[in-house]
């Protein structure tokens, strides 16, 4: 009986190579899994769009339409993150602390927040747009976003808990770290390296 069972599971497994080696040899554009990666159908701008949502640092190029400020992030933060980041964003479960820190940089013990680290507020919205909440990225309106993003500026104390946080007024926030970045003149970044007459280190990287 054993051996029975193992010869019936050596057929099984060889048919089941035979198969995969069939469609290997053979990957035409009708197979299934051709027809299920859409193979061969012509992209259209509206897919595209949905991939085109980079904001730029500096100045904000790319940040959509819309507004919102801290007392709406608030109720949805709440709702919606508190879960994994804790009530005002004070560490959670998922992730230590979102707030506090600022200046910390310069000494032994540096605390990573948005706060403290990111170097253009317009970085925030950009990665609660395209990240969070982790389960379910990008399901977040424009409003929503800003009004997330004012939030969290607005626990950092960067800003007013009744400040509209727009393309416009997100852009001219200035981030405690603005000057903090230096120029990565790796060879691979293309970017220039200073021989004389420099920028002093730390100071503002011109928007491009
Ligand atoms: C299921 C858990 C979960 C939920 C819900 C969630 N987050 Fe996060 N969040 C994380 C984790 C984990 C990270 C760190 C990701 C990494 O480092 O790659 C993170 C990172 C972040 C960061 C970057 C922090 C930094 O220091 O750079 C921000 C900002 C953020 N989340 C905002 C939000 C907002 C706003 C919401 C609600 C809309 C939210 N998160 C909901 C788990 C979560």
């Amino acid at each position: 009986m054993r051996s029975l069972e193992t010869v019936t599971m050596t057929f099984a497994t060889a048919a089941l190579l035979a198969g995969c080696a069939g469609n290997a040899a053979n990957p035409t554009a009708s197979s299934p899994h051709a027809r299920s990666m859409m193979l061969g159908t012509p992209i259209v701008e509206a897919d595209i769009s949905a991939w085109n949502i980079d904001v730029r640092g500096p100045d904000g190029q790319g940040l959509p339409p819309g507004s919102g400020n801290a007392r709406a992030g608030k109720a949805l933060f709440d709702a919606k993150c508190a879960s994994c980041h804790g009530a005002a964003a004070a560490g959670g479960p998922m992730f230590g602390t979102m707030v506090g820190g600022i200046g910390s940089f310069k000494t032994d013990k540096r605390l990573l927040t948005p706060g403290s680290m990111y170097p253009y507020a317009p970085a925030l919205f950009d990665y609660i747009r395209r990240a969070m909440p982790l389960t379910a990225p990008q399901s977040l309106s424009n409003d929503e976003t800003y009004a997330l993003t004012a939030y969290l500026l607005h626990l950092n104390g960067l800003s007013g808990e009744d400040a509209e946080m727009n393309a416009t007024s997100l852009a001219a926030i200035r981030m405690p770290n603005r000057d903090g970045f230096i120029v990565d003149d790796r060879p691979d970044t293309n970017a220039v390296r200073c021989m004389q007459d420099c920028r002093p280190l730390r100071t503002s990287v011109p928007a491009p």
